[in-house]
């Protein structure tokens, strides 16, 4: 960083994550004397809001960042990530590349963001569904101890990029209009006026989705508890942005639904809407274009003394995605963490 603040590139600028990320950095005034924005060949040239010019990724055009803010899917993530850090950045990264490397830290800004410290030039931003969940959760973990989780989720399209919004809004469309829909592109089936059991890919022979493994395995790491059972089955819903969760919470320690909403409304980040009789609980399209998670119909799960049931709801693009890291950026500035600490192990 030098005194006019950092240079900081924003790798996947155009799509729907880099957007925001570059929307945020300047609404929460992050000191960049600089920002860069890089997406594929495809954008090269193309003008951005205030002044941006897409930028091609090449050895040159990525010498001298202080931090890189990545959101353009994994194999991108794979490949650019560790030379931007050779070339001297510290790199936030939104896919799901480099977050179960053991040296790589998956970090929460409300949750976990001490685990920043040891970062050697890469850091994780988590999948969204597990984001809002365990910002969530982590103040439940603290009090009561959570022992196993069973979650389902409700996932809206824009966590699949742009393509599977026009896909949604394309297929309403024709199916309203009486006219066919085109073949489906962005999903196995058709998204409009459905739910799928499929939300992520399932590699050969798995009966788990890649997004069940991710909410599994994430949700562990970042709370730094392998011990905590879980059972996921990720939906995806014909809903524009904003994931919705049920969750249920087993404890070890006694917990009341009266004591959750305590702790919860008193946690960082998240908000508590909680009056079922007045029909007040998060909803997708409320929280979206919001930065905090939304908490509501905590009650006590009939069938277990030890367990809550509740819903909770965020805009998977904004703490999903760029709210958190925008937030980690934050993170190293205040912390003096920015700046390039060597590499984490290849895999
Ligand atoms: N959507 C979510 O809720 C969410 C949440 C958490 C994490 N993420 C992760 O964030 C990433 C982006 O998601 P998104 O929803 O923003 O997708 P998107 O709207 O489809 O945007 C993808 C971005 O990546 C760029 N890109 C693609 N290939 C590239 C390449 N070879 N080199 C450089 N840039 C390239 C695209 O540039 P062009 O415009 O030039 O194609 C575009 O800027 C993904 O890794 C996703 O898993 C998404």
């Amino acid at each position: 960083m030098d005194n006019d603040g950092y240079r900081v590139a924003v790798v996947g600028a155009t799509g729907q994550v880099g957007t925001l990320m570059l929307e945020l950095l300047r609404e929460r005034e992050f000191p960049a004397a600089e920002i860069v924005a890089f997406a594929s060949e495809r954008s090269i040239g193309k003008q951005l809001e205030h002044g941006l010019r897409v930028q091609g990724l090449s050895d040159e055009s990525i010498e001298g960042f202080d931090l890189a803010l990545f959101s353009a899917g994994g194999s991108t993530s794979g490949e650019w990530a560790p030379r931007f850090v050779q070339a001297g950045a510290t790199v936030i990264d939104n896919s799901s590349r480099w977050r179960m490397q053991a040296d790589v830290p998956l970090v929460v800004s409300e949750v976990n963001p001490q685990a920043l410290d040891s970062h050697r030039g890469i850091i994780a931003n988590p999948n969204c569904s597990t984001m809002q969940m365990v910002v969530a959760l982590a103040p439940l973990h603290d009090e009561a101890g959570i022992e196993r989780l069973v979650v389902s989720t409700y996932q809206a399209v824009s966590g699949s990029g742009k393509r599977a919004v026009d896909e949604l809004l394309d297929q309403s469309h024709s199916l309203l209009h009486e006219r066919e829909i085109e073949p489906p592109g962005a999903y196995a089936h058709q998204i409009a006026f459905n739910a799928l059991p499929h939300a992520g890919s399932f590699a050969d022979g798995e009966d788990h989705t890649d997004e069940e493994r991710k909410l599994i395995n994430e949700t562990r790491k970042i709370l730094d508890d392998q011990s905590i059972a879980i059972s996921a089955t990720c939906v995806r819903v014909p809903v524009v942005n904003g994931h919705s969760e049920a969750v249920n919470v087993q404890t070890r320690e006694q917990l009341s639904p009266e004591r959750a909403r305590e702790l919860l409304a008193a946690a960082p980040g998240v908000i508590v809407l909680d009056d079922p009789s007045n029909a007040l609980y998060p909803l997708a399209i409320d929280a979206t274009g919001k930065d905090e998670v939304f908490v509501g119909r905590i009650r006590r799960d009939p069938g277990h003394e030890r367990a809550l049931d509740m819903w909770i709801v965020a805009d998977n693009l904004r703490k999903g995605a760029a709210t958190n890291a925008v937030q980690l950026a934050e993170l190293l500035h205040e912390r003096g963490l920015a700046g390039a600490k060597g590499a984490p192990s290849a895999a």
